[in-house]
């Protein structure tokens, strides 16, 4: 369309006096710049902030991070949620290291390929950190771009996506790759913003916007709505011994891999059901007590869980599979997804 280059000039100059500061855009090193990005495809700006700090603290080059200890780098993750992001990280700092000294070289397609970086993030890095005129189209983006080119595309699509990238990469200028960017994210992130609520007068594009100027913009972007999750029921157990709770460490593949949960049950059971569970366990309950129910919504499943508190007598041997943690080794060593926070919250206050 004739009309993206005319977004160049005005949604530039609007950058340059509206841009956010930000920790990353301070010093925009490839390292920091892929972080920022894989932290901010989950995650609001605000609630990344700390989270990149202490990342970056405590794992401040790409070789730190490759040779992280796996429940340090969990820990590290904790809140962030979709782990899978950052054992794809550690994996990618490996090759890069292996292969490059430990930096990220200033190639596209050889970013592209590394593990858990797509176009968007490869595009990000190569021009944010490298100045390469390549585009990254994120969900800000396609929002932003569908209202000004007034398009009833679905963005859901691949084949949709792809021609917007397309599109920007025709226009993107080669002196100020990076910024452009970042100026057509943080249009979508602050005034051409989602659910009802854009701030067309603020906008640098509202003279060249057609959703705009034939009053639509709240019907764009069109996207499919995602599938149904699939809903499970769960049962978790605040099992405490003393000064000791349960924990179990999850298979390393599948939904939640290789972190720490409080032991759970698929289904719903009653206490009575849950004690004759404990005493098979080889445990001596002494009490029981029903907790909240709670709700997680994951990507794909829904848990909707019942929870029980049991004390239990401090056990001569641990289950198979189970190991009894104090409260300071709990906060400071294990990653306990936020799935069990509901559950977690209360055996914080019971120790
Ligand atoms: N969201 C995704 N990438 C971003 C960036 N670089 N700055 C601000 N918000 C973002």
């Amino acid at each position: 369309m004739e009309a993206l280059k005319e977004i160049v000039n005005p949604i530039l100059k609007w950058y340059d006096s509206h841009a956010r500061v930000l920790p990353w855009r301070e010093d925009p090193s490839p390292y920091r710049v892929w972080v920022s990005e894989i932290m901010l495809q989950q995650t609001r700006v605000e609630a990344v902030k700390p989270y990149f700090e202490r990342f970056i603290k405590e794992l401040p080059t790409i070789r730190a991070l490759a040779e992280a200890p796996e429940d340090r780098l969990m820990k590290l993750w904790e809140g962030l949620g979709y782990y899978n992001r950052v054992r794809n990280m550690q994996k990618a700092a490996i090759e890069l290291t292996e292969e490059y000294g430990g930096e990220m070289p200033a190639d596209f397609e050889r970013i592209l390929k590394l593990p858990g970086i797509g176009s968007y993030t490869a595009g990000a890095i190569a021009s944010i950190a490298f100045g390469i005129p390549r585009p990254a189209v994120d969900g800000n983006v396609l929002r932003v771009l569908s209202r000004v080119q007034k398009s009833y595309e679905d963005i859901m699509k691949q084949s949709v996506r792809k021609s917007f990238e397309e599109q920007v990469r025709a226009v993107i200028p080669k002196v100020r790759a990076g910024d452009f960017n970042q100026s057509l994210i943080e249009l979508g992130a602050i005034v051409c913003v989602p659910n009802g609520a854009p701030k067309c007068e603020e906008c640098p594009l509202k003279e060249l916007c057609r959703a705009h100027a034939d009053g639509v913009e709240l019907e764009l972007p069109k996207k499919t709505p995602p599938k149904k999750r699939r809903v499970e029921d769960r049962t978790v157990l605040v099992l405490l011994s003393d000064n000791k709770a349960a924990l179990k460490k999850r298979p390393s593949k599948g939904l939640l891999a290789g972190l720490y949960e409080l032991p759970n049950l698929e289904g719903r059971y009653e206490s009575q059901e849950i004690l004759n569970y404990v005493k098979e366990l080889g445990l001596s309950p002494i009490r029981i007590q029903s907790l909240p129910e709670a709700k997680h919504i994951f990507s794909h499943i829904e848990w909707h869980m019942a929870g029980y508190a049991v004390k239990i007598e401090e056990p001569d041997k641990e289950p198979e599979g189970f190991f009894f943690v104090e409260k300071a080794q709990m906060e400071d060593i294990y990653s306990i997804p936020a799935a069990f926070g509901a559950y977690t919250e209360y055996f914080k206050h019971r120790f």
